[in-house]
């Protein structure tokens, strides 16, 4: 029998959003079902996989740098073995820069394919002689269940439950990398949260571009949220991302209902304008999503909230930007992620005319960070002195000294205690230091 250290080894790098660890931990699952034994650098690899973001800010930079760096490895060693895949390979001008200029490159698929990976392995280690294998599908109309995937934490875990995205927000390549909207059946989704709850896991986070349109048959969001919450041993139920514009009283009302289901919602608004919001193709008004937050927080007066938001979209005045200031001043988001926008080839807005210079965006940014980080704090401020539960997670990443967990509302809690709290176990703390990002406490007895 081959013993562990004689076994090949992987290495995966991600890039992006939840919805692409979760692929990696699909693909880390295949090259285990292989033989293969993760390791944490390339160097120390016989293969690696680069799994592309197309959202983020300079993507492209950032993957070809990544390439880079390994060719020279590739140099040294050329059985090692390296594939890419993830939302770049669904751009075709991606596609045909890594077939002219980085022809070393072994595999490339994409995002509705993951499935294929182990055929296309198998290609890679039987062949003669170089060449790249291609295999990137266009729209994914089909769910692939019974992928086997490496889980990276034994008490929580994230779980698909729709892929792809209908919405064309004017600004977002995500429709066009990630294909249509389609939907797990409800029952597969249940079975895994079971299969999960029964080993260990107390929770889980649903994943989906706009889980709010999941639509299982006949189960909806709301109904699949009922379901879930009804399973044994599970704990906590988080889901992201979701769209102002379908948020139905019946998802509101399951945050005042449902225990099991996280007081928190990220909800992401991109722009206080109006204008903009419409020109973003959003197809809610801010009123409309300020009745939301109200309707949520009468429903869950604790819950958290953050959201995404872009300075800096095409044709932005500043008086809309001041729109933007003032809604997020309003609602007092717990936390928030703001963007700089930047245009993403092939999408409608990078082609309008109206582009904001990169000076008065970063003007903008920094004013719009000031006021993020002044409510987060307020808000973290009002958690002095109270004593909360949170869902241990092991040592603190910032400071050894502490452990780390978090808070139903998903407030991360540095805390100080003799008892070492194992991951996935539940413990009060008292909070005594209020920070922007965190909250910092002791255990209580
Ligand atoms: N420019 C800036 N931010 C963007 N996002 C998506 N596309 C762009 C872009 N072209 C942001 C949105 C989205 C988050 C995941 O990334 O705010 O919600
Ligand atoms: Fe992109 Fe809009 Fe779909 Fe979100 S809802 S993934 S921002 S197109």
């Amino acid at each position: 029998m081959t013993g562990q250290s004689d076994s090949k080894k992987y290495h995966i790098i991600t890039f992006g959003c939840q919805m692409n660890e979760r692929d990696s931990e699909t693909l880390a699952g295949y090259l285990e079902e292989r033989g293969y034994t993760p390791v944490d650098t390339h160097e120390a690899a016989d293969l690696v996989l680069i799994n592309t973001c197309s959202v983020r800010d300079n993507a492209d930079k950032r993957f070809f740098g990544t390439l880079g760096q390994i060719k020279k490895h590739k140099e040294k060693d050329p059985d090692f073995i390296i594939g890419v895949c993830g939302c770049m390979m669904q751009q075709q001008y991606i596609v045909d820069a890594i077939k002219e200029k980085y022809p070393w490159v072994d595999m490339v698929f994409g995002t509705h394919n993951i499935h294929v990976f182990p055929e296309l392995l198998e290609d890679v280690l039987h062949e003669q002689s170089h060449s790249t294998h291609i295999n990137v599908w266009e729209g994914g109309g089909e769910v692939v269940e019974g992928m086997p995937y490496r889980r990276l934490y034994d008490y929580k875990a994230f779980v698909n439950i729709m892929y792809g995205c209908n919405n064309f927000c004017t600004y977002c390549i995500v429709p066009y990398t990630r294909g249509r909207e389609r939907s797990r059946d409800a029952k597969n989704v249940l079975e895994e949260v079971k299969h999960l709850a029964a080993g260990g896991v107390k929770e889980v986070t649903l994943l989906g571009q706009n889980v709010n349109s999941y639509k299982g048959g006949d189960v909806d969001f709301t109904d699949l949220l009922y379901m879930l919450s009804e399973v044994d041993g599970l704990e906590r139920i988080r889901f992201m991302t979701s769209h102002p514009k379908d948020i139905p009283d019946k998802l509101i009302n399951a945050f005042g209902d449902l225990d099991k289901l996280c007081k928190f919602i990220h909800l992401p608004v991109q722009s206080g304008s109006d204008e903009v919001i419409r020109r973003m193709n959003r197809h809610y008004t801010r009123d409309d999503y300020l009745r939301i937050i109200d309707k949520l927080r009468t429903a869950a007066p604790d819950i958290c909230i953050s959201t995404d938001i872009i300075v800096g979209f095409p044709g932005e005045t500043e008086s809309q930007f001041a729109d933007t200031l003032d809604l997020v001043d309003k609602v007092g988001y717990d936390s928030a992620f703001t963007f700089l926008y930047s245009i993403r080839p092939g999408t409608p807005a990078a082609k309008y005319p109206d582009q904001i210079p990169e000076e008065v965006k970063h003007e903008r940014f920094d004013r719009l960070v000031e006021m993020v980080n002044r409510h987060s704090l307020e808000r973290n401020q009002a958690y002095l002195g109270r004593t909360v539960e949170i869902m241990a997670e092991g040592e603190s990443k910032r400071d050894e000294d502490r452990q780390a967990g978090r808070t139903d509302g998903f407030k991360l809690v540095n805390f100080d205690g003799d008892e070492q709290i194992r991951p996935g176990e539940f413990c009060k703390v008292e909070i005594t230091e209020a920070k922007t990002f965190s909250l910092v406490g002791k255990l209580v007895k």
